[in-house]
């Protein structure tokens, strides 16, 4: 069916469109009451429907014949294992992994923090949460400490289950010791942690607390399914927000499961069989969604893969896993692109390979610049397809649906909307405005099944942060025009940053750069980098009499953030200034500083209260 029939059915009968994408799915009872509001006011679907996320991931496909067929992956080349895990052998330890989780107490409702790296075990722990009904927050594994104590103390797990170690191309890293800082630092105590052990590096335990992860499995006998009301939370995914408190975007399971198969079968054009490769970290968004959950709901065979584009050994090492796997569809960021042609920019690797396979390469995380998108166009010579998304959304609010009807391809735009999303451009006021003028992408409610229904435990921050701004909206953050064929382009946002497709607030530097003793304010704005899209840069205003030599300062700035936040925050420059651009009324002019570190012509802002801060700003930029 052309794209353009089936979306205006989208939006023009969103209950019977969803309704019928429903009978998709194999629920233990299905919905009758397909969209409803609840107490506080915001939309949920499915009410009345009962199922089970992991059900639909693993049991349903031994049930139906797929028990022999690989339902993953795992290659990683840091170690030199390939393994593939059958849906028969996910289901066994899947459910004897619940089974051991259930003997811990944990039941539906409670929560689970998963801080690990990309090895089988994560996964089996997510899935073992959702069938039991226990609700995961699955931690990115490069997250420091601090980071993961501000989601210990949201989220007040009953257990964390992490692992000895994760491993960054040559390095091992230790996370146990980074778990029990966290959880030092942190105010709620869970009752224990779940450790895996891996062999190149045994963590020191603690007990009673800490459990050994296999073990526990080896003892523990299978346990079934518990079914779950539609809405009810499958997970918790903290995103950066504007502040130093991380959003805990919610999951229902209804929803999610439903948008997945769509979005799988019309975006992605995969069937029950294909090989599907994300290759992602499952601390993410699109590691949850195109990891996990969307592949094995399908019946594909996902690709967990614990590398990097380079380096594990070369530019070659995603030729090599498509080839090996056989892998139709790579989902990544246009950042691993860039990182591939730094190293090979002829693409001569590919030559290696046997890459017919290959149908489609999706890209999101952060915009794809033209200049990538047509290296690999040129290079792998099938549809690039640039989409975009967000944690809260939960799969693709725009995009080319491969799998309805192609159409071309514009570099820099990702296309049009969604079957579900009904996109306008709103100036300040709240107008829709025409094609071509850049203002806030708003999303007009309902929101179709599968983005977030709240935030967790604070449905106050849902609704000022999402639904106050526009009636009837909800404000996606980022800025974009619509030109006249109907497609959009998303340009940046200033408050959120995307850093190696990684979503970090320059907020919450702000704030940790505020709390040095000698800084009197400072601004922290991502500014373009040939690599990874954007790196944040610190302008900071030192408090009077302060003696201590800027450079020292700088490397404290640095070292902070790379220890309250992470070495994947990038944080390699805090520039000293004596001022920083204001509005008379004192806010700081965040994106002026932008545009003039990246070298983009602007227009000085009326409001600014004395324009010839910004002289002082471009030189201390470029020095
Ligand atoms: N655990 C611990 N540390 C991590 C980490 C993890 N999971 N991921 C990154 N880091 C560390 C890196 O080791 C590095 O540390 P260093 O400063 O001590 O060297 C730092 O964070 C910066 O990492 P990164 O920006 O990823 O740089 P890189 O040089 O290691 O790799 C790319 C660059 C582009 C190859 C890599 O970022 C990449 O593959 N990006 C794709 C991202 C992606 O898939 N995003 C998901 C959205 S689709
Ligand atoms: P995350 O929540 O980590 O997925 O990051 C979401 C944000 O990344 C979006 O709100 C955008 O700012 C940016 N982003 C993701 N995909 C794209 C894309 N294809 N084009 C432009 N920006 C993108």
């Amino acid at each position: 069916m052309p794209y353009t029939s089936l979306y205006n059915q989208s939006i023009e009968q969103p209950e019977a469109f969803w309704a019928k994408q429903a009978e998709q799915i194999d629920w233990f009872e299905a919905p009758t009451n397909i969209l409803s509001k609840n107490e506080q006011g915001f939309y949920r679907w499915f009410k009345d429907g009962k199922l089970n996320t992991c059900h639909l991931a693993l049991d349903y496909h031994v049930a139906n014949g797929r028990g022999n067929q690989t339902a993953l992956i795992y290659d990683s080349p840091v170690t030199k294992t390939i393994q593939h895990i059958t849906y028969q052998q996910l289901l066994q330890l899947t459910a004897r992994f619940a089974g051991a989780l259930q003997n811990l107490g944990i039941q539906k409702g409670h929560t689970v923090v998963i801080y690990m790296p990309m090895i089988p075990q994560t996964v089996i722990a997510m899935l073992a949460c959702a069938r039991l009904g226990a609700i995961h927050s699955v931690v990115f594994g490069g997250f420091a400490p601090h980071e993961l104590a501000i989601r210990i103390d949201d989220a007040q797990p009953k257990i964390v289950i992490s692992a000895s170690c994760g491993i960054e191309g040559d390095k091992v890293l230790a996370y146990k010791p980074l778990l029990d800082e966290a959880l030092t630092l942190s105010n709620h105590k869970p009752e224990h942690t779940i450790i895996y052990q891996r062999d190149m590096l045994i963590a020191d335990m603690q007990t009673p607390r800490d459990i050994d992860f296999q073990q526990l499995l080896n003892y523990s006998k299978p346990t079934n399914c518990t079914p779950l009301d539609a809405t009810d939370p499958l997970y918790i995914l903290y995103t950066s927000g504007t502040t130093g408190k991380p959003k805990g975007v919610v999951r229902d399971n209804g929803g999610h499961a439903v948008a997945l198969h769509f979005s799988l079968k019309h975006i992605y054009n995969v069937q029950a069989g294909d090989v599907f490769w994300a290759a992602s970290d499952v601390g993410w968004v699109v590691g949850h969604s195109y990891i996990v959950y969307a592949p094995l709901i399908m019946g594909c065979t996902t690709i967990l893969y614990e590398g990097k584009p380079v380096k594990t050994p070369d530019a070659g090492a995603f030729w090599r896993v498509i080839e090996q796997h056989q892998v139709k569809v790579l989902f990544t960021a246009p950042t691993a692109f860039r990182a591939i042609r730094k190293e090979d920019p002829e693409g001569l690797l590919t030559q290696k390979y046997q890459l017919s396979s290959l149908k489609y390469l999706f890209l999101a995380g952060e915009r794809c610049d033209p200049s990538t998108y047509y290296w690999a166009n040129n290079l792998l010579k099938i549809p690039v397809i640039d989409h975009w998304w967000q944690t809260e959304s939960g799969w693709p609010m725009v995009a080319n649906m491969m799998g309805i009807e192609p159409m071309p391809i514009k570099a820099g735009s990702s296309t049009k909307p969604v079957c579900g999303y009904k996109i306008d451009i709103l100036s300040e006021d709240g107008d829709v405005l025409i094609a071509n003028q850049t203002g806030y992408v708003g999303i007009k409610l309902p929101l179709p099944p599968g983005c977030l229904p709240t935030l967790w435990n604070d449905d106050e921050r849902f609704q000022q942060s999402y639904l106050s701004h526009f009636e009837g909206y909800y404000l996606t953050g980022d800025g974009g025009y619509i030109d006249d064929d109907g497609y959009i382009f998303i340009m940046g946002r200033d408050d959120v940053i995307n850093v190696a497709g990684h979503r970090l607030s320059t907020g919450e530097m702000e704030e940790l750069v505020a709390s040095h003793t000698a800084v009197a304010e400072c601004a922290v704005v991502g500014v373009a980098d040939e690599l990874r899209g954007q790196v944040p840069v610190g302008l900071v205003v030192l408090k009077d009499g302060i003696t201590t030599p800027e450079q020292q300062i700088e490397t404290e700035l640095v070292q902070l953030i790379r220890q309250k936040i992470g070495a994947v925050a990038v944080f390699k420059r805090a520039i000293v200034v004596k001022r920083l651009p204001k509005t008379r009324s004192g806010k700081i002019l965040r994106k002026i500083i932008r545009l003039i570190a990246d070298g983009t012509p602007y227009q000085i802002p009326s409001t600014i209260d004395d324009p010839t801060v910004l002289t002082e700003i471009h030189d201390a930029l470029r020095s």
